[in-house]
């Protein structure tokens, strides 16, 4: 592959509310411990936006970064994405209100939803896009406001989440992080296992789905946990076969930030070190969409990966979908 024609990573940034949430402070509102958390997550704190910070404002936080980081002027972007299944709201796309938020040019933009696995989703769309010369460099942003759909009364999934946004200006260069490859799937056979069952078409808002609370996200955690380590092996592993690559050489995972059990299983089943999956799930919790480009961001900015350094970005989400992309620092 000619490496100045693929897709680069050319600015990264990322994103969070100011206020933190300690599991101490949810023991307060309901029935849970600090040890409860964090023996079963991994989990020590979140952010929490506040009311007047919806999901365009957290990505915009996190463009200007990466659009600043890239050295590239807003007016060189043509084309938006945005991952969220928290949009400001259901139209128009919050990537519309970011192209204004952010003084963009009137590119084409818009909303990709695939959950936990969006920015995945997204890099590979616009990696597309890119390669079909319509388009030549893109914003991508994993943004989410979860605290917005989370059941702050059902302690088994209030616990998990967290707000933030992270994002990445892509583009045709010969400089920059490389993608090589991307992996995306889905199986729709399940969609009750990670759902927010009211509010769109099949049970639209009504005082029944309100007291209901059909409006916040619902959760089978045994059964999400089991399929996210099976889907998020099955990914890595046919993206390394599809690039004749062995476990071996990968120098750093950058796995969805969910549960580091989850994490914990996946290194060990792939058979690769734990010490080479980048986790901030500590602090951020899941934050969905953001999780990934939020840990990039992080893990970047701390001087991680080293040029020519293999990494996997693994996720996986409600749909269920699964993403994993190849990258050559
Ligand atoms: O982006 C994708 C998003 N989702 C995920 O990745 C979630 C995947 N699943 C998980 O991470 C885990 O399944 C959880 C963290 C959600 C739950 O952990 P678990 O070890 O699977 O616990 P469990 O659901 O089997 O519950 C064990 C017990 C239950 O009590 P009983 O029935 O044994 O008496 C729960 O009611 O823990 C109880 N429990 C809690 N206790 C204290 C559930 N949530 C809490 C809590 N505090 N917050």
């Amino acid at each position: 592959m000619n490496s100045s024609c693929t897709t680069r990573i050319l600015g990264l940034g990322s994103h969070v509310p100011s206020l933190v949430v300690d599991n101490q402070s949810l023991s307060k509102s309901v029935e849970t411990s600090d040890e409860w958390i964090l023996s079963r997550t991994g989990i020590r704190e979140r952010r929490i936006a506040n009311e007047d910070e919806s999901t365009s404002d957290l990505a915009l936080g996190a463009a200007q970064q990466a659009l600043s980081s890239s050295g590239i002027s807003p007016s060189r972007i043509d084309l938006v994405i945005v991952a969220t299944i928290t949009p400001d709201m259901a139209f128009p796309s919050t990537a519309c209100l970011l192209q204004h938020k952010l003084g963009l040019r009137k590119v084409a933009s818009f909303d990709l939803e695939a959950a936990c696995s969006g920015f995945l989703y997204a890099l590979d769309v616009a990696d597309a896009m890119l390669a079909s010369g319509r388009y030549n460099i893109a914003l991508v942003v994993g943004a989410e406001k979860m605290s917005s759909i989370i059941d702050w009364e059902d302690r088994t999934t209030c616990v998990l989440f967290g707000d933030g946004a992270g994002a990445a200006v892509v583009g045709k260069s010969r400089e920059g992080p490389q993608l090589l490859g991307f992996r995306c799937g889905a199986d729709g056979a399940n969609p009750e296992l990670l759902y927010q069952p009211a509010g769109g078409s099949k049970s639209p808002a009504c005082s029944a789905t309100l007291e209901s609370r059909g409006h916040y996200l619902k959760m089978n955690g045994r059964e999400i946990f089991k399929s996210a380590v099976r889907v998020m092996e099955m990914a890595t592993r046919e993206l390394l076969e599809q690039h004749e690559l062995e476990a071996s050489q990968v120098d750093h995972v950058i796995p969805h930030q969910a549960n580091v059990r989850i994490v914990e299983s996946l290194a060990n089943r792939l058979e690769i070190p734990l010490e080479k999956f980048y986790c901030n799930l500590e602090h951020h919790g899941n934050t969905s969409a953001a999780s990934i480009p939020l840990a990039l961001d992080e893990a970047s900015k701390q001087g991680i990966f080293k040029q020519g350094e293999l990494g996997v970005l693994v996720a996986f989400g409600a749909g269920l979908t699964w993403s994993a992309t190849l990258v050559r620092f």
